[in-house]
């Protein structure tokens, strides 16, 4: 009688896993403007359609998107349906209600928060990279303060999971469920890193969304002040995918760049914050590509020295550029090519002479913390290899502060700086 019911019980559980039309991996990143949310999650199996109910206050109004199939590269073929639907023409800053699915299956009701349009909004963001599923060391204290409200939105500087492709996507699954309690809440903005590079970034294309045509590998956005740039540092590295991805890319930057620091734009924007997974320098042990002079990234390609990206940073004067993929916390004084550019020796960080680096790829994964070498360089400023994430608040034109926090000292700011620029422009 027992054994018969723990049979049926098997039955019904195979069978009901085999057709699932149940949300799953909820999350949200920043459409074309500031005022755009698109939302994505997974099926298993295909809805009839893919549906968010939103509004300020209760489920008052729908929007509707597509899906698209997602095959695993590897040879088992495991599929999923990912869904996206873009919410248009949101009201700033205000508290929005949602769910989504459709009526063969819905997800649990969310919440976010929309960016203000008021000049004296001081936007709070969590920085990190690296970010796996084992060893997520950050992860209950991003979720803690995420659902408190602390945060507009999220940098992941790539390296997710470890892999997503791992296991035949599973291990993806897992990863975008148990960032699901952030994820859902603040846009979760990302980059690729070199953890993402199986079957040409297939999980990182067709997992995210981000702003722009390019699968989310460099793109903008506008937040308050700041304007952001997510580049891809891997198209330097696995060249097997296309020299024109380097030649695209640089072509994008340049362009972006100049649009963003036109009179106009700057003046209303005066932040460029820009950032992307393998740092231009590091000081840490190894033989990573930060641990030799001439970074591709930042002198260019092997040999031909083209498409180094640092030139651009200087002579368009961005002004914070924040790196991960080394496991560890690293500020840099303000740097350009190998010569430290302080604003004043008391005060570095006050109108400095070049753009300021922060490494900050700690957050926890399976491959532990990474050393440093024994000697502090020059240039820079402060480490630490606890486990940790960044916070950053933008005060205002001139006033930017950063803080780094220690998971392994229970939260405690173990560094913090005041970036504070009376102008912003060409450092050349
Ligand atoms: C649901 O998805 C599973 C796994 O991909 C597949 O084997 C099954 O045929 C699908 N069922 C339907 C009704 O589409
Ligand atoms: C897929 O490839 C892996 C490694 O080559 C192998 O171990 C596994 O058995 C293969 N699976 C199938 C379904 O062919
Ligand atoms: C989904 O579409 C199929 C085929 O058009 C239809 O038979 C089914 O009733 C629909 N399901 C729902 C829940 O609307
Ligand atoms: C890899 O993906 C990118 C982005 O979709 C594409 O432009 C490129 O051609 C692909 N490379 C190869 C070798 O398939
Ligand atoms: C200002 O920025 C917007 C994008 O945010 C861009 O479309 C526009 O061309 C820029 N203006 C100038 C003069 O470059
Ligand atoms: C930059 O400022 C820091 C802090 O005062 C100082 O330690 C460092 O030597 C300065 N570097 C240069 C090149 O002035
Ligand atoms: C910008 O913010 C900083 C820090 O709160 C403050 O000290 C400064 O006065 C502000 N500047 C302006 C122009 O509001
Ligand atoms: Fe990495």
């Amino acid at each position: 009688m027992v054994l018969r019911f723990v049979v049926i019980l098997c039955c019904i559980k195979l069978i009901s896993s085999f057709v699932s039309y149940q949300p799953e991996q909820v999350h949200l990143s920043y459409g074309g403007n500031p005022y755009e949310i698109v939302v994505m999650w997974s099926t298993t199996n295909q809805t009839n359609e893919s549906v968010v109910e939103y509004g300020i206050g209760g489920l008052i109004k729908q929007a509707t998107g597509l899906s698209t199939l997602f095959v695993s590269g590897d040879n088992e073929t495991r599929s999923q349906y990912i869904h996206r639907v873009t919410l248009l023409q949101l009201t700033p800053r205000s508290k929005y209600v949602y769910h989504c699915g459709s009526d063969q299956g819905w997800s649990d009701l969310f919440w976010f928060m929309t960016s203000s349009d008021e000049s004296t909004w001081t936007p709070q963001l969590a920085i990190f990279g690296d970010l796996g599923n084992e060893n997520a060391r950050s992860l209950p204290h991003l979720q803690e303060e995420v659902q408190r409200g602390m945060y507009d939105a999220i940098l992941h500087v790539g390296d997710f999971a470890y892999d997503m492709d791992s296991e035949n996507g599973l291990i993806g699954d897992e990863f975008m469920k148990q960032i699901q309690p952030i994820s859902a809440y603040v846009p979760y903005m990302t980059c690729p890193g070199n953890h993402e590079e199986a079957y040409n970034f297939s999980n990182y294309r067709a997992r995210f969304n981000m702003p722009g045509n390019s699968e989310g590998l460099w793109y903008s956005f506008n937040m308050g002040p700041v304007h952001f740039i997510s580049v891809s540092t891997e198209v330097y590295y696995f060249l097997e995918y296309g020299l024109k991805l380097v030649t695209k890319q640089y072509a994008w930057l340049e362009q972006d760049l100049q649009e963003a620091t036109s009179p106009e734009n700057r003046s209303v924007r005066p932040w460029i914050v820009m950032y992307g997974h393998r740092p231009m320098y590091c000081s840490n042990t190894g033989d990573d590509d930060c641990t030799h002079y001439g970074t591709y990234t930042r002198v260019g390609l092997p040999f031909l020295h083209w498409f180094g990206m640092e030139k651009l940073l200087y002579d368009y004067g961005v002004d914070l550029v924040i790196w991960a993929h080394e496991h560890s916390y690293e500020r840099l004084w303000p740097l350009y090519d190998y010569r430290v550019h302080n604003g004043s020796y008391e005060e570095p960080y006050r109108d400095p002479g070049a753009p300021v680096h922060i490494i900050s790829g700690s957050a926890g994964c399976k491959e532990d913390t990474s050393p440093f070498r024994g000697d502090l360089p020059y240039w820079s400023a402060f480490r630490s290899t606890d486990y940790g994430y960044m916070r950053m608040r933008i005060f205002n034109k001139t006033h930017l502060y950063m803080e780094q926090i220690s998971v392994d000292k229970e939260g405690e700011v173990i560094d913090h700086i005041w970036l504070i620029k009376n102008s912003h422009g060409s450092y050349a």
